[in-house]
Order: structure tokens, then C-alpha cells, then sequence
């Protein structure tokens, strides 16, 4: 783990973790950053008004770690200062960086609020979510009877299996920039290998997807499957 540094305005530092190949299973442009509880360092003054507008002191937090994350971490790749980072929103909501490909997830479910990010030089998503109570029976919106078979094999709808099968195609939906309004049904989990799934999206093509364990966080990361799709 290491430190976000101080800002000039002179608060404590956001602990950061980062997570990237070999010792994790992202290519190798992919590059994920994860900003745990502390005061957010890196945020631009209409950043600080558009939060303030939450009313969500935990909304508000959480949503200032991702960009904690994004900024320090983009800042990092284009070797500029993280509030120099040209991140803007779309028409979408999704998050857009001139020059480098960004995705942005925080969560503060069963824990304290932390953000996460990741810049490639290739289309990206990022879901970050912790095992918690789901619906039992969430699996049925989220899966399509052609689903059914992986659910199965991982061993059926457990807090940890729901949470890992919502977080892989949150992950490809951020990635393909609709959010959930393409519906969750408009993917397919074609396989689980261990960390990494293969899904295909009605709209954007095969995705591989890995998810890891970060100390209690679950993190998946949605890249294109160039070469199936
Ligand atoms: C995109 C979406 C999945 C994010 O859900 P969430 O629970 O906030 O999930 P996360 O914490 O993982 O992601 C939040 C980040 O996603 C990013 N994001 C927002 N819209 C996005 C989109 N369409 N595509 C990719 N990323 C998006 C933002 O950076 C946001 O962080 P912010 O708070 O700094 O703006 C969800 O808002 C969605 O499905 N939106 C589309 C449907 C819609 O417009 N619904 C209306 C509200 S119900």
C-alpha cells in the first residue's frame, strides 16, 4: 500500500493500493487503483461543488475516492499532476480522460466507503462491490436461462457467487458505457475460469473479465476480447 500525497489544501493522505499485471491478471496496459477510506486529495473545485450537491455524506466520499483514484492514477500514466487530468463526463455519465481510457466504481455496502479505478490504452470497466446480503433470488434478474449452468458450477446463488456474477457484468456494462440501462440480460457469461470470465454482449462484442479479491473487495475489470470478438 502506499500514499496519495498531501494536496495543497493541506488534507491527510488517501491510502492507495494498486493492482496490475504479472502479479495480477490484467493485461498489461491495464492498470487498477484503489483508494480506501481517508480524506480525498484529488479533487478539481467544480469536482468539490458537484459533490457537495449529495446528500450523502457517504455518497459524497465514496464518489471522491473514485476520483481520488482515477486522477492520481491517470496523473501517474500521462506523467502530468493528477489535477491536471482533463476528466470529464459524457452524455452517458461514464467518465472520459483525453487520451487514455477510464473507468470509475466505489462502493461504502458492508463497509467503510472506497473507490476504484482503471486506465488502459483499450476500452475498460470497473466493478468494485464486498459480499453482502443479496436477494436470494437476484440470480433471475441477472442471469438468462442460458446463464443458468455457470451459476451451477460455481456452486449456486450464495451471497459470494451473486456478488461475483453481478460484479462481472457491471464491470462489461461501465465498460460499454451503458450502465445497466442495456439490462443485465443483455450479457452472457460464457465461461468461468477461475479469476477470469468470457462474456459476450448483445451490443459491444466478447469481453474478458477478471475479478480479484482485495483484502474484503471485490473487483472486476472488463477489457474487449479482441481476439474472439
Ligand atoms: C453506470 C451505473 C451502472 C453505475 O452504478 P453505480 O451503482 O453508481 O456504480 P459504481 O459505483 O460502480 O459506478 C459509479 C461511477 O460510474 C461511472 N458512470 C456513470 N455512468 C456511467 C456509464 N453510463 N457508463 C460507465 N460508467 C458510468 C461514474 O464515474 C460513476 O462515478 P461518479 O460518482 O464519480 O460519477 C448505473 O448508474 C447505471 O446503470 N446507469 C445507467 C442507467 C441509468 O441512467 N439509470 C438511472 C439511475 S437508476
Amino acid at each position: 500500500m502506499h500514499y496519495v500525497a498531501p494536496s495543497a489544501h493541506d488534507r491527510p493522505p488517501t491510502p492507495v493500493i494498486d493492482l496490475e499485471a504479472p502479479q495480477w491478471p490484467f493485461p498489461p496496459d491495464v492498470r487498477v487503483r484503489i483508494a480506501l477510506e481517508g480524506d480525498p486529495t484529488m479533487l478539481t473545485a467544480l469536482e468539490d461543488e458537484r459533490l457537495g450537491r449529495y446528500r450523502s455524506d457517504t455518497r459524497r466520499r465514496q464518489s471522491a475516492l473514485g476520483r481520488t483514484a482515477a486522477r492520481s492514477l491517470a496523473g501517474d500514466v500521462l506523467g502530468v499532476p493528477p489535477l491536471e487530468v482533463g476528466l470529464e463526463i459524457d452524455r452517458n455519465g461514464a467518465p472520459v480522460i483525453f487520451g487514455l481510457e477510464v473507468s470509475i466504481s466505489h462502493t461504502s455496502r458492508g463497509g467503510p466507503p472506497a473507490g476504484a479505478a482503471v486506465v488502459a490504452n483499450q476500452r475498460v470497466g470497473i466493478d468494485l462491490e464486498r459480499v453482502t446480503p443479496r436477494r436470494p433470488d437476484l440470480w433471475r434478474r441477472l442471469l438468462r436461462p442460458d446463464e443458468y449452468a455457470v451459476l451451477e458450477d460455481e456452486g449456486g446463488p450464495t451471497d459470494e457467487v451473486q456478488t461475483r456474477l453481478w460484479s462481472i457484468k457491471e464491470s462489461v456494462l461501465k465498460g460499454q458505457r451503458t450502465g445497466f440501462r442495456a439490462g443485465a440480460q443483455s450479457l452472457r457469461i460464457l465461461e468461468v475460469d477461475g479469476p477470469l470470465a468470457l462474456v459476450e454482449s448483445a451490443t459491444s462484442g466478447t469481453w474478458r473479465v477478471a475479478t480479484v479479491l482485495e483484502g474484503d473487495l471485490v473487483v472486476s475489470v472488463a477489457w474487449r476480447n479482441l481476439e474472439v470478438g
